[in-house]
């Protein structure tokens, strides 16, 4: 048999061709393909879609002579972005995340973890049983935003925590900024652990050499990538890609992409990683030239727009940003008087565009690797023009109170795991000072957690989270989202 090459696409083949030969499904899904299912889902996603949906474990599909097809996509995958080995992932980026730390507490108990790492990070430290040591990422005083672990914070973590088993880490972030990977993969390196990156917005960077270089490409052992997110598999469909290193063994990760994962695994989304694959592999680079010259125009369009301006390579050099991703537009909306929030909801209620994130200094649209950047750029242009005149007429409504840094986070008095599942109670928001966290609460903006289960809670983080609230800000993690009341492990 030949083997296939980046421009075939072995697993999605393999399901068009079960389906194509209208088999005797005598197996789930009891929707067998499309007849069994209700009419309005049958003409909403179209009989192809149903009657691709097809269980895992069928011969000729991922069983049968190795490697099966789902076994060559995955092959294929670990190629296309220089990976030691690749996981298919049908619950995100989270599950990637999920699985990088249950890896890590196979050889220890702690870990170094960026304080703005994604929630699934979080849940990790619960499932693991992890300990974290954390490293706050850079701030950015203007913007109110948070950047990335430097690789100075990263030796001092270290050397603060001689029992780490490995580091953790974000890069690209949500806006854009990008970790000098290789410093913090040599300082991870030179203490003898993995460095592990949450490189969930960064999938399309292996694709075009004018992106920053992605973290596998720079030595990282273990990189979490949201594929759906930019790159185009369906929403949902991730990877984790394992690096070329030793310091993590295959066979560990792949216990635990099988301990967190169902046993039916869609094959829609793992047949839409197979084609997102392909398509970034094979026309990566001409897309991405097309899109990046489609963004560089939209940027340019929006900083003529009265009162906006672009995140943009200029903040590269800046503290915790070593390099930029531009595929993200962060639109910075200070000069308009009025906050993202505004801006996010006029533009959505006007001309029905909607964005990926609207915050207090900062809104984010996110653009696809493949699709039309100009014509999507101008529309974005057009609904950002109609939404400052709207607000031009209206009174300005930011405040310009200076940008508190968040109070320093409470001492860990229990792991995470501990204080999740341990006995615990609710108690009113005034009453819990001094306990011990069972939730975390992140105020935004910034959206820093200032409280993870296990930390002790103090009384300026609680004054800080109700003030940023006071400020129309939210709150994420929180069981009570008002913070009238929280969940504290109970004393014993
Ligand atoms: C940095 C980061 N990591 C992980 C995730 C989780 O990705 P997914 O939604 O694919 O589970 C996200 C989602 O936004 C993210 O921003």
């Amino acid at each position: 048999m030949t083997p296939s090459s980046q421009s075939d696409t072995p697993y999605l083949d393999a399901l068009r061709a079960y389906a194509a030969r209208d088999p005797g499904r005598f197996h789930v899904p009891g929707h067998k393909g499309g007849p069994g299912a209700d009419p309005a889902l049958r003409d909403a996603l179209g009989p192809a879609a149903l009657s691709l949906d097809i269980p895992a474990l069928t011969y000729g599909i991922d069983v049968g002579a190795d490697p099966t097809p789902f076994e060559e996509a995955q092959l294929l995958a670990a190629e296309a972005w220089g990976a030691r080995r690749a996981w298919f992932l049908v619950n995100g980026a989270s599950q990637g995340n999920h699985v990088a730390l249950l890896t890590l507490a196979h050889t220890g108990r702690e870990v170094i973890v960026q304080r703005n790492a994604h929630s699934s990070t979080v849940d990790a430290l619960v499932l693991s049983g992890l300990r974290p040591t954390f490293v706050a990422p850079e701030l950015d005083p203007a913007l109110h935003i948070a950047h990335c672990m430097t690789p100075a914070a990263l030796e001092q973590a270290l050397d603060d925590t001689p029992g780490a088993v490995g580091a953790t880490v974000v890069s690209p972030t949500y806006f854009g900024a990008v970790a000098d990977i290789a410093g913090l993969v040599e300082v991870a390196h030179a203490r003898g652990v993995p460095l592990i990156v949450d490189e969930a917005w960064g999938a399309h960077l292996a694709f075009h050499h004018a992106l920053p270089r992605h973290a596998l490409s720079l030595g990282a052992d273990l990189v979490v990538s949201s594929t759906h997110k930019i790159v185009g598999s369906l929403t949902q469909a991730a990877m984790v890609h394992l690096g070329h290193g030793d310091l993590i063994e295959e066979e560990v990760v792949d216990r635990c992409v099988t301990l967190i994962e169902s046993t039916s695994p869609s094959s829609l989304l793992g047949g839409s990683l197979d084609a997102a694959r392909r398509f970034a592999a094979v026309r990566g680079h001409e897309l991405l030239d097309e899109t990046l010259r489609g963004l560089a125009a939209t940027r340019l369009a929006v900083r003529e727009l009265p009162g906006l301006d672009v995140l943009d390579e200029r903040l590269a050099g800046a503290p915790g940003v070593f390099d930029y991703d531009p595929l993200r537009l962060a639109i910075d909306v200070r000069g308009t008087g009025h906050s993202g929030y505004a801006l996010a909801r006029i533009v959505r209620e006007r001309d029905d565009v909607n964005l990926e994130l609207a915050g207090e200094n900062v809104m984010v649209a996110v653009f696809g690797m493949g699709e039309d950047v100009t014509a999507a750029g101008a529309r974005l242009v057009a609904a950002l023009r109609h939404g400052v005149d709207a607000l031009s007429e209206t009174p300005e409504d930011r405040s310009d109170e200076p940008f508190a840094p968040p109070p320093p986070w409470g001492e860990l008095a229990m792991s995470p795991r501990d204080a999740f599942l341990g006995p615990q109670e609710v108690v009113p928001a005034r009453e819990a000072v001094g306990r011990v966290a069972a939730e975390s609460l992140a105020a935004y903006p910034p959206g820093i957690p200032n409280v993870l289960p296990g930390e002790r809670l103090t009384a300026e983080t609680l004054d800080y989270i109700q003030q940023a609230l006071d400020h129309g800000g939210s709150l994420r993690g929180a069981s009570d989202r008002r913070l009238a009341t929280l969940r504290v492990a109970l004393d014993r």
